[in-house]
């Protein structure tokens, strides 16, 4: 059988998905801003003769590559449908139409209907804002000492709830609900507050908008799953949360997926096995 590998290489992550030995799907992901190591991995595997790319830095791992394999290119949404179809069936899932909302660098989403899928929307609030913002507001630029920080934090004292406005008052909405992500620092600018308190701040803004949007695609296509994918999800069981309860509170169903970064990976790698089975 001839040696395989599928790579996404994201605006963040470059993500690897091939089969070890025993025919067990092994994942890794490198830095897109050190594509050389991808290059290096590839090279110190002589017996990879097919490479599936998929990603918006394809081009830039193809003109790396010093000797010539056999590559296959897939767009990165057709790749990351295949990924996300293999991985529903992987964990028993029955349903065939979905939203999926990939939080990558960016967001992206996707009407998944059967096998075609249409990109019905995105943001560029994704998981290089939430590093971003973190690094802004903290000083902080590593990803796992952001969520690592975010999640002891709390949010009150910093977003504007709904019953914040309407003391006292009955609310038209649930009054849990954020008015205005940040809004008390616009009403109350003298408090100092815990970093940990402006990391759990800023994820729940990059949270709230990605599933906010999420939510109304999915009423728009009549869809009661909204798959999350993306490795901004990675370890985050914040975000996580942030997501589910909101996805829930609107009446949805969120899954999150094992490996949700590799769905692209994933896709690109039984591109490759899939066609040579055929
Ligand atoms: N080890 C890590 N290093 C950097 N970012 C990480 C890491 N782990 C998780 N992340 C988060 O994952 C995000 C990147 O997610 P992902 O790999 O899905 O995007 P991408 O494919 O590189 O980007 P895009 O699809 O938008 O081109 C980062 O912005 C960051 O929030
Ligand atoms: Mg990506």
């Amino acid at each position: 059988m001839t040696k395989a590998i599928g790579i996404d290489a994201g605006g963040t992550l470059t993500k690897l998905a091939y089969e070890n030995e025993f025919g067990e799907l092994v994942l890794e992901h490198f830095p897109s801003n050190h594509l050389q190591a991808v290059t290096d991995w590839i090279s110190n595997h002589p017996e990879i003769e097919e490479i599936g790319l998929t990603g918006g830095r394809a081009e830039q791992v193809k003109h790396l590559l010093k000797e010539v394999k056999s590559i296959h290119y897939i767009v990165e949404f057709e790749a990351t449908l295949k990924g996300v179809r293999y991985q529903l069936i992987q964990h028993g899932h029955q349903f065939d139409r979905s939203i999926i909302t990939n939080v990558g660098t960016g967001t992206s989403i996707h009407f998944m209907d059967g096998e075609t899928h249409n990109r019905v929307g995105g943001t560029g609030i994704g998981g290089g804002t939430l590093v971003g913002l973190a690094a802004l507001t903290t000083g902080i630029y590593d990803y796992h000492e952001i969520i690592k920080k975010a999640q002891y934090g709390e949010r009150q004292e910093i977003d504007l709830l709904v019953q914040d406005i309407y003391q006292g008052m009955d609310t038209p909405i649930a009054g849990t609900l954020t008015a205005s992500n940040f809004g008390k620092m616009g009403i109350d600018e003298t408090k100092n507050h815990p970093i940990e308190n402006i990391l759990a701040t800023v994820q729940g803004l990059v949270g709230e908008v990605i599933t906010t949007l999420s939510i109304q695609l999915a009423e728009q296509n009549q869809v009661e799953h909204i798959i999350y994918i993306g490795t901004t999800l990675n370890e985050n069981e914040a975000l996580k949360k942030v997501i589910a309860n909101y996805t829930i509170l609107k009446k949805k169903t969120p899954i999150f997926l094992e490996d949700h970064g590799f769905s692209g990976a994933i896709g690109a790698f039984l591109n490759i096995t899939v066609n040579q089975k055929s």
